[in-house]
């Protein structure tokens, strides 16, 4: 059979969950990976195994001719590795958010098109079997009229997290709470309740020295009438307390909780359904914060890739969410509420 060839951009902190799971994917195959900061590039390959490593990631899409690039590096890089990348006529998936603003996304995604290659986005989140669950639930119509979402996100991030790299807390690269740890969260609710018509937020900067956000709050109008509400802190004392997401209809209740949406909290229908068994397994505590998606992400890159099904979370899909949070930014600056689709 032959092997799915991929390279990494960027050997830092997720980038062990990417290199991990290709290792455990049958028809994957690591074959070179790349970083400014050299000797990172060189250890991953020397713990993954992995025969070549560069300093410059276009010397290794040109040398290497990979089918696809794994984009693990600050978010503001993203577009442009990509767009790099898809012109080489190589194969791109990017971690999240795919973009800090709509105008690069919006090229990346078309150069993606033109030269006839795949996009992917990093959503590993949506494949939480809990997740799994209650979007079945959605679709089948157990909740009846959806009547309100909430997502909450009551994380800690210390100071020294910020200043591990100089990226962190930046407008350029990162954005804020919003835009980085909470970009799950958005992708959630949105994927869940259907598309937005408008929204309103606050965000503040109240506990540390950073240029963007660590608090916020944002109300979403969606298309179907229902009301959401996403609260984000990453100033949550004295540990990451609580990653969840509520949904409530007229014939349902769920909460999806934990400390990053994996333990079903609450799970009631008026009606009973077989994938009311599922409620125990489908509950689950990961160790690592990230969860465990990436191997079930990746895997399906793989098959996509293979022709054998669709992409999980394509540009298009990553756009979404992207769209969503730079609307609550674009109301948290002007205090105006903020209609959907953005004009740019
Ligand atoms: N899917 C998830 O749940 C998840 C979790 C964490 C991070 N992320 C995303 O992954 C990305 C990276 O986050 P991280 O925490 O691993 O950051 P990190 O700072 O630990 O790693 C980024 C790496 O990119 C390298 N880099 C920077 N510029 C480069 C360049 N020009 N060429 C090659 N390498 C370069 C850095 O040296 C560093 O090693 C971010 O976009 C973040 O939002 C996603």
């Amino acid at each position: 059979m032959k092997k799915v060839k991929f390279a990494l951009i960027g050997c830092g902190r997720i980038s062990s969950n990417h290199f991990d799971a290709i290792q455990k994917i049958e028809n994957a195959e690591m074959i070179s990976c790349a970083d400014i900061i050299e000797k990172k590039a060189r250890e991953a390959s020397e713990k993954y195994q992995i025969k070549s490593y560069y300093k410059n990631y276009k010397k290794m899409l040109d040398n290497e001719k990979p089918d696809a690039v794994l984009i693990c590096t600050p978010s503001g890089m993203h577009p442009l590795m990509g767009i790099e990348a898809a012109k080489r006529k190589i194969n791109v998936i990017t971690e999240k958010p795919m973009s800090i603003d709509l105008h690069s996304a919006d090229k990346l995604v078309k150069t993606c098109d033109e030269n006839e290659v795949e996009l992917f986005v990093v959503k590993q989140n949506r494949l939480n079997p809990s997740i799994q669950l209650l979007k079945k639930a959605i679709d089948k119509g157990r909740f009846g009229r959806l009547f309100s979402a909430n997502a909450t996100v009551r994380w800690t991030r210390p100071q020294s997290y910020y200043d591990m790299s100089k990226w962190r807390g930046t407008w350029e690269f990162d954005g804020g709470a919003f835009l980085n740890q909470a970009s799950h969260y958005f992708d959630l609710i949105q994927w869940l309740m259907g598309p937005v018509e408008s929204v309103m937020a606050f965000t503040a900067t109240l506990n540390h020295e950073i240029e963007t956000e660590d608090q916020g709050a944002g109300i979403i109008h969606f298309r179907n009438g229902a009301i959401g509400v996403v609260e984000v802190s990453m100033n949550t004392f004295p540990k990451n307390y609580e990653g969840s997401i509520t949904i409530m209809g007229e014939n349902g209740t769920v909460k999806i909780g934990g400390v990053a949406v994996n333990a079903i909290d609450h799970w009631e229908f008026k009606d009973y359904d077989d994938d009311d068994k599922l409620i125990e397994s489908s509950s689950t505590n990961p160790t690592n914060i990230y969860g465990f998606g990436h191997l079930g992400y990746l895997k399906n890159v793989v098959d996509a890739l293979c022709g054998k099904t669709d992409a999980l979370t394509d540009g298009r899909a990553g756009r979404k969410s992207l769209e969503l949070i730079i609307a609550m930014y674009e109301s948290a600056k002007t205090g105006k509420k903020i209609a959907l689709p953005l004009k740019y």
